[in-house]
């Protein structure tokens, strides 16, 4: 087994089983992929228009040994030659992530490995460690998901400050709700990018919701909106709905993003999760930090929504800070980001 001297390198597996994504990934030195394996249940979940909690983890119980050996045997490693085991601990759905934690806590007992415990939500702010620019810190970053859309100050790797989020929904739930209620299937995010480029962003004008002074979001007023429009307007090209959401969204996230930016006199600006691999995002947001002359990091496009290689690179920080768990801990469903590591500092006044 490696130890923790910078010039060795350090061979983590990841786990990944939160939501509905079961995966398994190799990868070495917190950015080098060896192996990555991810069994989607989007076919299983679909004709409900979303994850239904006790099918997931049925699935997750199937599909966990076949995606273990199948990554284990692409990456060419052998479980000897692995330095630590990293699993998602939350948040998530709780069946699907306790199918996770026992495969890694049972891996790590019978091999003798160190375990760490990863937040999902560190795990897709790791991803960017992945992505062809690598993350100036301190940054802002936007992490945004069909479960999450939070503001996070990145002050250094593990140092992770929550400034605001959601109210009501999130922004790919946003998507994936409109998208369902339109008849575009499910996900609905990946479905409205590709349609949105045949659309024009101003054919409705939907609201957006600005919550001025507060790094915040709220959606659920859009989502009315948007629903509204497809009941009222049989006319309505599902492109121009389409462009028109995705302008909305964008808009707001990218706006919003900027200003904390700017208000924190960060270096830098991350966009990661299942929502950033929307194209119009991406490439808005770079350019708004191309123009505040501050670096923009956002993970390759595959490593956006959940995978394991993101687990295993949150795994190998953690690990390399010497923050490792023993095999009685918890998993919990509603984990909040700043728990796994230290305490957040307590938000002023004026945060
Ligand atoms: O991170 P993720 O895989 O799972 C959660 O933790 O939620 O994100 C899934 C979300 C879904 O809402 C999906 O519609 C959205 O990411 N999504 C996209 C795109 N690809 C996935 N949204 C917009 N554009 C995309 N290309
Ligand atoms: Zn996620």
């Amino acid at each position: 087994m490696s130890s923790l001297n910078d010039h060795e390198a350090v061979t983590v597996l990841g786990i990944e089983s939160s939501c509905d994504e079961c995966a398994a990934a190799v990868v070495r030195d917190g950015r080098i992929v060896l192996s990555s394996v991810v069994s989607s249940q989007v076919e299983l979940h679909a004709k409900y228009g979303g994850v239904v909690p006790e099918i997931a983890a049925r699935r997750h119980v199937e599909t966990i040994i076949p995606v273990l050996t199948e990554a284990m045997a692409a990456s060419g490693v052998d479980w000897k030659e692995l330095d630590a085991i990293a699993v998602t601990r939350g948040p998530g759905l709780m069946g699907s992530l306790l199918v996770g934690v026992s495969a890694a806590k049972s891996l790590a007992a019978v091999f003798d490995l160190p375990l760490v415990a990863v937040n999902h939500l560190e795990g897709h702010i790791c991803a960017c460690y992945l992505g062809e620019a690598p993350p100036v810190l301190p940054a802002v970053c936007l992490i945004v998901s069909g479960g999450h859309t939070d503001l996070i100050l990145v002050e250094d790797w593990g140092q992770y400050r929550w400034l605001g989020g959601t109210l009501d929904d999130a922004a790919g739930e946003t998507l994936d709700k409109v998208a369902r209620r339109a008849g575009l299937g499910y996900p609905g995010g990946p479905v409205i990018d590709r349609l949105a480029r045949q659309g024009s962003p101003t054919a409705v004008q939907f609201p957006r919701s600005w919550l001025h002074g507060r790094p915040d979001f709220s959606f659920s007023g859009l989502k009315t909106a948007a629903l509204r429009a497809i009941q009222l307007d049989s006319q309505l090209s599902s492109e121009d709905l389409s462009a028109s959401l995705q302008a909305a969204i964008v808009d707001v996230l990218v706006r919003k993003t900027m200003d904390a930016a700017q208000q924190h006199g960060v270096r830098g600006v991350m966009l990661t999760g299942g929502v950033a691999a929307n194209s119009s995002l991406r490439e808005t947001m770079a350019a708004g930090a191309a123009k505040m002359g501050i670096g923009f990091s956002t993970p390759p496009r595959t490593y956006c929504t959940d995978n394991a290689v993101m687990i295993a690179s949150a795994g190998w920080f953690r690990f390399r800070r010497g923050e490792t768990d023993s095999l009685s801990f918890d998993t919990e469903a509603s984990l909040p980001l700043c728990l796994v590591n230290e305490a957040p500092r307590a938000l002023s006044e004026h945060d």
